[in-house]
């Protein structure tokens, strides 16, 4: 690992171990997918070793194996529908807790589970916090069917919200597409900017194509976020 890979790294390990003093017996947890998640499921691996009784849905298949690999007791929203606690990390992070996500592909689970929980904590490295949401490309989860056609009104609908930029069909293995644990399609949104998330938000649930998208509003409670000056904690405006 490159030295500023391996600092970024040690970034998103120490907000993971920050989230982890959130953790209390008995609880129910949701746990995040990607890089800096990967660190909180260690951490909770650990306790779970050491004793701490608590029962967890993960957000993705990735995040299912990884847990089962340490031990940690799994559940699902079937069989414990209600969650105290999601931590989760995020692709883009704006000063009013709004996100992206998605990078990793599992936004529609992370987003169903985070709605499930009482609580969102989000874990991030301090690159992942930005004025204005946009410079991550907006992941949109979609259906096969209609693909080109969903593509289009997703463009035509996002220029009205005042956003435009290229929209590609995220690439998978060799000449297929990505395929999301759900058997979905994502497409990618490189609007650099995006204005007014809600109203952008609020369009694309207007595409029948579209299963989700990658914004996050009003779901984060709190972001803990690791840099050089060690973490910092953004919380809810209205918390
Ligand atoms: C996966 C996600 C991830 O939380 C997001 O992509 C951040 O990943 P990482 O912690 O690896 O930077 O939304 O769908």
């Amino acid at each position: 690992m490159a030295d500023s890979a391996a600092k970024v790294d040690e970034f998103k390990a120490n907000a993971a171990k920050a989230a982890i003093e959130l953790v209390k017996p008995g609880m129910r947890l949701g746990l995040g997918t990607g890089s800096t998640a990967y660190h909180f499921v260690e951490a909770v691996g650990g306790l779970v070793r050491n004793g701490l009784e608590v029962i967890c849905v993960p957000t993705s298949e990735a995040t299912h194996a990884h847990a089962e690999k340490l031990g940690i007791p799994l559940s699902s929203l079937d069989e414990t529908p209600q969650l105290d606690l999601t931590v989760d990390g995020a692709d883009e992070i704006d000063d009013q807790l709004r996100l992206i996500k998605g990078g990793g592909g599992a936004l529609l689970r992370e987003k169903i589970v985070a709605t499930a929980s009482d609580r969102m904590v989000v874990i991030a490295d301090d690159s992942k916090v930005s004025k204005t949401l946009g410079s991550h490309p907006l992941p949109i989860e979609v259906v096969r069917f209609g693909l080109r056609a969903t593509m289009r009104l997703i463009e035509a609908l996002a220029a009205e919200a005042g956003c435009e930029g290229e929209i590609r069909l995220r690439p998978g293995q060799g000449d297929a597409p990505y395929v999301t644990d759900q058997g979905n399609l994502i497409v990618d949104c490189a609007f650099h900017k995006i204005p007014e998330p809600e109203v952008l938000a609020f369009a694309m649930k207007r595409v029948p194509g579209v299963v989700e998208h990658g914004l996050f509003l009003g779901l984060a409670d709190i972001a803990i976020i690791g840099g050089a000056d060690g973490v910092q904690a953004i919380h809810h405006p209205g918390a």
